[in-house]
């Protein structure tokens, strides 16, 4: 196995635990707001559990975008490379939006740390992370899942 078919394989997991833990930390999140309970470790652990893990996973993405001969070939043909939807999609609009969503995350995270309340931290967590799983969700290539 070469190093980028080991990242890929790496990318290609670390999206199903991105996955796992970020709905994880919005059910909590929404379920804490509209229950209207106390903010605790397990709430604050959920949430810097998914904001790690989407920065290894972008950390591996990045790595990718150097090694992947998708991306590879379309940066030494860019303009080429922009007119074929699927080396565009890899070079440009799911590694962009991808990076979006990692510092949308942390700003969240902030968000959350900054407020005041218990209710203020929930209402946070559960509108910031759902606002970046969405983003994920709808980048991800799923038609590889089907290849
Ligand atoms: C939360 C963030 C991310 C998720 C969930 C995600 C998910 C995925 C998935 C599921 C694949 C398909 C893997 C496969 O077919 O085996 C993929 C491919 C890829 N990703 Fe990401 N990705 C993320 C962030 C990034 C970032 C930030 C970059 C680059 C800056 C990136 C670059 C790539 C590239 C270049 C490929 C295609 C590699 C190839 O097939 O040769 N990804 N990503």
């Amino acid at each position: 196995m070469s190093f980028y078919e080991l990242i890929l394989v790496m990318h290609d997991i670390t999206r199903w635990l991105v996955l796992v833990v970020g709905i994880y930390a919005v059910v909590r999140a929404f379920l804490g707001w509209l229950g209207k309970k106390p903010w605790g470790k397990s709430d604050h652990s959920a949430g810097v559990s998914f904001t790690s893990i989407i920065d290894i996973q972008v950390l591996l993405g990045l790595v990718l975008y150097f090694v992947s001969p998708i991306t590879t070939g379309g940066l030494r043909n860019f303009g080429g490379a922009m007119k074929v939807a699927d080396v565009r999609f890899f070079l440009v609009e799911h590694s962009l939006i991808m990076l979006i969503a990692v510092i949308l995350a942390h700003i969240g995270s902030a968000q959350v740390k900054k407020a005041t309340s218990d209710l203020q931290k929930h209402r946070r967590a559960a509108l910031w992370y759902l606002g970046v799983l969405v983003l994920i969700l709808a980048i991800i290539p799923w038609n590889r899942l089907f290849n």
